[in-house]
């Protein structure tokens, strides 16, 4: 043992460990080693340690063994951690808790699922559907938290999984079921009983579009990690991604589709997201953005009208608002586009959020096509961050997505100047805005762009010129 290791100490029988542990493994006691020993007097509870010594080994996780569940997990569950999965009713959460449960039993992880809302039978015939009914998975109707408590301590289970939150009330608390101080106290208790069981704990809670309800909002920092799920009823596609999560990187996209088999990994999301596309459309380029570690090619839309109201409109969708106000600026001012006096809308098509400069260019681009009611060639995708001065810049993982953009079938990239070759693509190199809207054949090579959209010349006349 080094001089400088943090070491735990079972409050019962005074057993020393420098891992953390739930539960003592000399006298079986639960929850007592969790208070670092200390040697250096009165108020000290842990020494401070070189970061290169701090052990990680007792933060194993466990695939849930769904890869898109896993992907945004980071791996998997980390064991006394708890999860809450939120969203929309009807979007598919029970369903996905039961495959990564069914999956989880299967590898043999004891799992304890408590239905707070649905009959046993329900997800009885569910499982079925979905083929993962196993030994290892049990089921439990249930409301009331002493006895959820009394189940876990009789179970002991590796997961435990409660569907939903809002539905479990303590009778000898105050508050009526599905209450805010009821949601938030049972959710805290089931906290609790993770730490001190070292049980991994998954909770289901309901939101409603604007977020409200008793429920995930209030508590998103009491617990772990919070997932939102979403996706269209109309639609199969479903996406997870991490609000919170404190073992892991909160950018990992999750793309399922709802299937008659339960959800299943989109195998293309690509392939997905442009199967819609109308070649030929003004306003429309594909740009190749990363969700997380993952290469996505996207379509970004945009419109533009002359506005009717004394203040334009600027509608972004899947697109930060700011940044769609700092390009149109930029295009204003370096690309001497005029975009005064317009209605701007931009969206990205499929519904992925966009939150990274790289689909600036994209952006950008669109944003002209859609000014001079003028296609970009098809086949042609736009890479790059916009800069205030105009300038094109270089952005993380070049490679990797024009390789998907090749994968896909587009020729010709217009990339930032200082971009590798990639065989097989035509990089059209460009310095600025300038360059772009010429790459992009919005404008010859060596015209400056016209002040107003060939379109809009002829029409009304603007009534802020
Ligand atoms: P559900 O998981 O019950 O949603 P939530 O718990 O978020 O309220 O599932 C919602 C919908 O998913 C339901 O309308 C039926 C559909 N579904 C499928 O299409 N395929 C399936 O295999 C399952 C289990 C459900
Ligand atoms: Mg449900």
């Amino acid at each position: 043992m080094t001089r400088t290791s943090v070491r735990f100490r079972c409050q019962d029988c005074g057993y020393e460990t420098t891992k953390w542990l739930g539960k003592c493994p000399d006298c079986g006691s639960w929850g007592g080693l969790d208070a670092p020993s200390s040697a250096s007097g009165a108020g000290a509870t842990a020494r401070p340690v070189p970061l290169a010594d701090v052990d990680t080994t007792g933060m194993p996780r466990r695939p849930t063994l769904l890869p898109e569940l896993d992907r945004v997990l980071a791996g998997g569950l980390v064991p006394g951690s708890v999860t809450l999965i939120g969203g929309e009713p009807g979007v598919g959460k029970s369903t996905l808790l039961l495959q990564a449960l069914g999956a989880m039993a299967a590898a043999g992880a004891r799992c304890l699922l408590v239905c707070a809302e649905e009959s046993p039978a329900q997800v009885r015939m569910r499982a079925d559907r979905l083929g993962v009914v196993t030994p290892d998975l049990l089921l439990v109707a249930e409301t009331s938290l002493p006895a959820i408590v009394a189940h876990v301590a009789d179970v002991a289970p590796d997961i435990l999984a409660v569907d939903s939150i809002q539905t479990v009330h303590d009778p000898d608390s105050p508050g009526a079921p599905g209450s805010v101080s009821q949601v938030r106290d049972a959710a805290q208790r089931l906290v609790r009983l993770a730490k001190e069981q070292n049980v991994s704990t998954v909770l289901v809670g309901h939101v409603t579009k604007d977020g409200a309800l008793a429920g995930p909002r209030v508590l998103e920092h009491i617990v772990d990690t919070v997932l939102s799920f979403d996706g269209d009823r109309h639609h199969a596609l479903r996406m997870l991604r991490a609000a919170k999560h404190r073992f892991g990187a909160t950018d990992e996209l999750g793309l399922m589709e709802m299937t008659e088999a339960g959800l299943l990994p989109l195998a293309d999301p690509s392939a997905l997201f442009l199967g819609d596309r109308k070649p030929g459309a003004s306003g429309s380029i594909v740009a190749p953005v990363m969700e997380g570690a993952r290469p996505l090619c996207v379509e970004v839309q945009s419109l533009v009208n002359m506005t009717t109201a004394l203040v334009p409109r600027r509608v972004a969708q899947a697109v930060d608002t700011n940044r769609l106000a700092m390009l149109i600026a930029v295009l204003q001012r370096r690309g001497q586009i005029e975009m005064s006096g317009r209605d701007v809308y931009v969206s990205v098509a499929g519904g992925v959020r966009v939150a990274e400069p790289g689909a600036d260019l994209a952006i950008l681009l669109a944003l002209a096509s859609a000014e001079y009611d003028a296609p970009i060639p098809a086949t042609t995708v736009a890479l790059g961050e916009v800069g205030l001065g105009g300038e094109i810049r270089q952005v993380a993982q070049t490679p990797r997505r024009l390789a998907e953009a090749l994968r896909l079938g587009f020729q010709r990239a217009i990339v930032p100047p200082s971009t590798p070759d990639i065989r097989g693509m035509n990089l059209v190199r460009v310095v600025d805005v300038h360059d772009a809207l010429a790459a992009a054949r919005l404008i010859g090579n060596d015209e400056p762009a016209p002040a107003r959209g060939p379109h809009l010349v002829s029409a009304t006349p603007d009534p802020f010129a």
